[in-house]
């Protein structure tokens, strides 16, 4: 035998120098899900080791991921039921949580980065990430791009350093771009949420946030999971109107999109990693199925083969102190 591809992985020193991908904590993007109140940390059920944490906790939180070397995380307030109203309006309240929760972060941690969300469903009565049509349950697209922009200029005046429209409506890139150049932002980025699929995945997540929809679902809006080509459409879309990263949600049944997006298109490719495939990992872990560390490291570093440049992870402190071990 001439050819013995073994002989490249005769140990650790020959199989770390010509490992094509590399994983470190600066490729990764914490989310975290905030409160009101004071000293709250509230475990999220669905996701073993997530909280909900109130400011305060929330700072020490981000605090942590920032020395390990996360230096991005994104925001995802859980507000009470009291403040949900049909229109969304505490979506763009100046003295709202999620304006609150980023100016302490920014003060806390000036070289933070922050990523703020923008859709309607923590804020909506409906549970949707827009407005809906009282008579037909329609959910209405141009009326709620407004909301969006109001939202993004919220978050803009706050201090967040990326726009993260999750809520797949059409035309909303451009719209919130024109919207934060016209209040000066212009160097606030959008990292858009560009194929984000109708997925049974975010389960979790929205126990976390209490934001499933009330009624129906969400398929009038997030894409078909059959289908490929269609994201091609939707990033071709997001870059012709100024967006500056593009992502694919969920992540690890999605990893053939990534691949697509990134051979395609020139611009920064972002996976979600998100709360459904996290809480997989941790149940199969706890029960002492998989082993948890390898299946994490594993996991995310396939993300960075298939093309992801950036990681959104609920992952993101345990892998971050396993790549700096
Ligand atoms: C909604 C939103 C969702 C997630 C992020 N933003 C859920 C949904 O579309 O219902 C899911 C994230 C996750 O599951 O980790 N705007």
């Amino acid at each position: 035998m001439l050819i013995r591809p073994r002989r490249n992985r005769k140990n650790e020193v020959i199989r770390s120098m010509i490992r094509e991908t590399s994983l470190t904590p600066q490729h990764l993007i914490a989310p975290l899900f905030v409160i009101d109140g004071k000293d709250q940390n509230i475990p999220i059920k669905s996701m073993p080791g997530y909280s909900r944490l109130s400011i305060d906790h929330l700072i020490i939180e981000a605090k942590e991921l920032y020395s390990l070397g996360v230096k991005t995380v994104a925001l995802f307030p859980a507000i009470q039921d009291s403040l949900k109203t049909s229109d969304a309006r505490e979506a763009f309240n100046d003295s709202g949580l999620n304006a609150r929760s980023i100016m302490a972060l920014k003060e806390a941690i000036p070289g933070i980065v922050i990523m703020g969300d923008v859709a309607l469903d923590p804020y909506s009565s409906e549970g949707h990430d827009g407005l809906v049509d009282p008579k037909t349950g329609e959910i209405l697209n141009d009326a709620t791009l407004e909301v969006l922009a109001k939202q993004a200029i919220c978050e803009a005046k706050a201090g967040v350093d990326i726009i993260g429209p999750s809520d797949m409506m059409d035309g909303r890139v451009g719209f919130i771009r024109e919207a934060l150049d016209q209040e000066g932002f212009k160097n606030t980025l959008i990292m858009s949420y560009t194929a984000k699929y109708a997925s049974g995945y975010y389960g979790p997540f929205r126990d976390a946030l209490d934001s499933a929809p009330k009624k129906g679902d969400k398929k009038t809006y997030q894409m078909d999971p059959g289908n490929g080509a269609e994201a091609l459409r939707e990033a071709a879309l997001d870059e012709a109107e100024g967006a500056d990263i593009l992502m694919v949600k969920p992540g690890l049944p999605y990893l053939d999109i990534i691949y697509r997006l990134k051979q395609n298109f020139a611009l920064p490719i972002a996976a979600y990693n998100v709360s459904g495939e996290y809480a997989m990992v941790k149940a199969a872990a706890q029960n002492g199925w998989i082993d948890h560390d390898k299946v994490v490291l594993e996991t995310l570093t396939c993300f960075r083969r298939a093309g992801a440049d950036i990681i959104l992870t609920y992952h993101a402190k345990e892998a971050a102190k396993l790549l700096n071990a």
